[in-house]
């Protein structure tokens, strides 16, 4: 018997080398670590059941028949996160490059098949070459395997990605599929194809991080939510981003211990915006002072910064927060921000997670560049989202919602719960010198005129009222209150039940 066990132990330690000591020491040396190095930083201590460490490719080509080693470049299982279950697979790159066998596939697909089954959430943790190239179209078949099962677990459990490496092919094509991409800066990188291949293809010499490093995926791509200094950065970022996160689309929300709101005035938040309509205030500082603790969990930071949008708590349940920011483009609607919001407003619907909506937009961003680059479809994107959402929504006007954006941002015409406005609200078709040089054309040329109309234009529209005696905004709050307006609102939209129409799905214009 203790040769039996000593025999495990000795294979369990073979698996745990993986690609060998020099390949884990050049690991060290790009400064990542190994898979099961990072897999015991995100889960909790000792709480990592590993399945398929003894899995072996079957591949008998190119030389692969005398390289046989136990795991095939992934490590695979389930262990918990703040003591809540979670599946997990990490890439070793030191094993073959990380790439993907038809036997490393079948591993990925179990924890996919188990945490969909279970209604648990799963993390992939990337660092690999894509498909192996030596098992041909086995291993692409994986991989379209893997991709299968990304999107039937869609809106149905978390899928989060961390890309710790370099990666191509399926190993940036199966996180694109799921909820979220995190990278790791300076040695993480995605794309399709690499530089070598772009060179041989249009001659384009780029370095690896020109092409596809955190640089360029959180801030012109948006192809990745957010990017960290390191490995052990970006695993704890996942592990505060996954409190956050419900189990699955069935699941109640985590809810932590929290302070009740109305304990919470903040007479500071009555001076937040500035007397000129024109002057920029810092939308995060209203986040911040309204979320439990200030804690705020951001995503596409980087990107397409006039929204704001990311994870809270009120009252220790979490909320996507959403918010125009007027200290970027005065908060303005472009295609790149309705992008972003619109991706993040329906991973909330699909989560039950409630929205609370910040509005201070001048409108959508005029121009020949916006509307080549497609802003019809792109901010109708955000209107689909906002307007298909059954969550709990509430929405508060902090300055201006002009125009199409007044209707866009969870407005009461979009099934909007529960809509406050601030006194300094302004909701009307567009601002006054606009709607003035509109309507009165005809009188441009005599500046007296002019400004009487402008006075007479913002003392009837600028401001909360017109909207308030319509009931589109049903109260107009003290900005000191908005915590605990907001708290009072979802407290009572706990319950709420609305549903869709029955359709297959919907088709959002993409
Ligand atoms: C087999 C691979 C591999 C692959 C890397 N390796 N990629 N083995 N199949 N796809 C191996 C290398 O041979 C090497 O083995 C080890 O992994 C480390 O690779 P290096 O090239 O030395 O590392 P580095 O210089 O850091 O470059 C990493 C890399 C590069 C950028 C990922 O290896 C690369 O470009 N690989 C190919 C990427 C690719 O085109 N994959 C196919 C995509 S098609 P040794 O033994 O020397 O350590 C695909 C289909 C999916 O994925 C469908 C999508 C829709």
């Amino acid at each position: 018997m203790r040769d039996v066990l000593a025999e495990l132990e000795a294979r369990r330690e073979t698996a745990r080398q993986g690609g060998g000591l020099a390949r884990i020491e050049a690991q060290h040396r790009r400064g990542k670590l190994t898979a099961r190095e990072r897999i015991a930083v995100l889960l909790d201590e000792s709480s990592f059941e590993e399945f398929g460490m003894f899995v072996e490719h079957r591949c008998a080509e190119f030389g692969m028949e005398e390289t046989r080693i136990p795991g095939d470049g992934v490590v695979t299982g389930w262990g918990t996160i703040g003591g809540r279950p979670v599946y997990v697979f990490a890439k070793d790159f030191t094993v073959f490059g990380g790439s993907l066998s038809e036997a490393h596939a079948e591993k990925i697909q179990k924890v996919q098949d188990m945490a969909l089954r279970n209604r648990v959430p799963i993390i992939g943790l990337y660092d690999a070459g894509g498909a192996r190239i030596q098992e041909g179209v086995a291993a692409l078949g994986g991989y379209a395997e893997v991709f299968q099962r990304n999107v039937l677990a869609s809106g149905v459990i978390p899928q989060i990605s961390v890309i710790m490496g370099p990666c191509a092919g399926g190993d940036v094509y199966s996180p694109a599929m799921t909820d979220f991409i995190f990278m790791v800066r300076d040695t993480s990188y995605m794309f399709v194809t690499g530089p070598d291949v772009v060179k041989t293809v249009t001659n384009e010499t780029v370095t690896p991080e020109e092409l596809g490093g955190a640089s360029v995926h959180t801030v012109k791509s948006s192809v990745a939510d957010g990017a960290f200094d390191d490995d052990i950065e970006a695993l704890l970022g996942i592990r505060r981003l996954f409190a956050f996160l419900p189990l699955s689309n069935r699941a109640e929300l985590p809810e932590i211990p929290a302070e009740p709101a109305g304990d919470r005035i903040d007479r500071s938040l009555d001076t937040l915006v500035p007397d000129s309509a024109n002057r920029p205030y810092d939308i995060k500082e209203l986040i911040l002072k309204v979320a439990d603790e200030e804690d705020f969990f951001e995503i596409q930071a980087a990107h397409a910064g006039n929204i704001v949008v990311g994870f809270a708590r009120i009252e220790g349940r979490t909320v996507g927060m959403v918010a125009n920011q007027p200290m970027v483009l005065a908060g303005v609607l472009d295609s790149d921000a309705s992008r972003k919001a619109a991706r993040f407003v329906r991973f909330c619907d699909c989560f039950g997670i409630p929205l609370v909506t910040f509005v201070d937009v001048p409108g959508f961003l005029p121009g020949t560049a916006q509307e080549y680059g497609g802003l019809i479809k792109h901010g109708a994107k955000l209107l689909f989202a906002y307007a298909e959402a059954t969550v709990p929504k509430v929405t508060v006007i902090t300055r201006k919602a002009f125009g199409g954006a007044y209707d866009v941002m969870a407005s009461k015409h979009l099934r909007g719960d529960v809509n406050y406005a601030w006194p300094t609200a302004q909701v009307a078709v567009m601002g006054a010198k606009g709607a003035v040089e509109i309507i009165y054309r005809k009188d441009l040329d005599d500046p007296e005129r002019i400004a009487a109309h402008t006075q007479r234009y913002e003392d009837r529209f600028l401001n909360p009222f017109v909207a308030a005696e319509r009931g589109y905004v049903d109260d107009v709050i003290m900005p000191h209150s908005t915590r605990r307006r907001v708290a009072r609102a979802l407290r009572l939209l706990r319950g709420k039940e609305l549903a869709n129409p029955w359709k297959k799905h919907d088709n959002i214009p993409l």
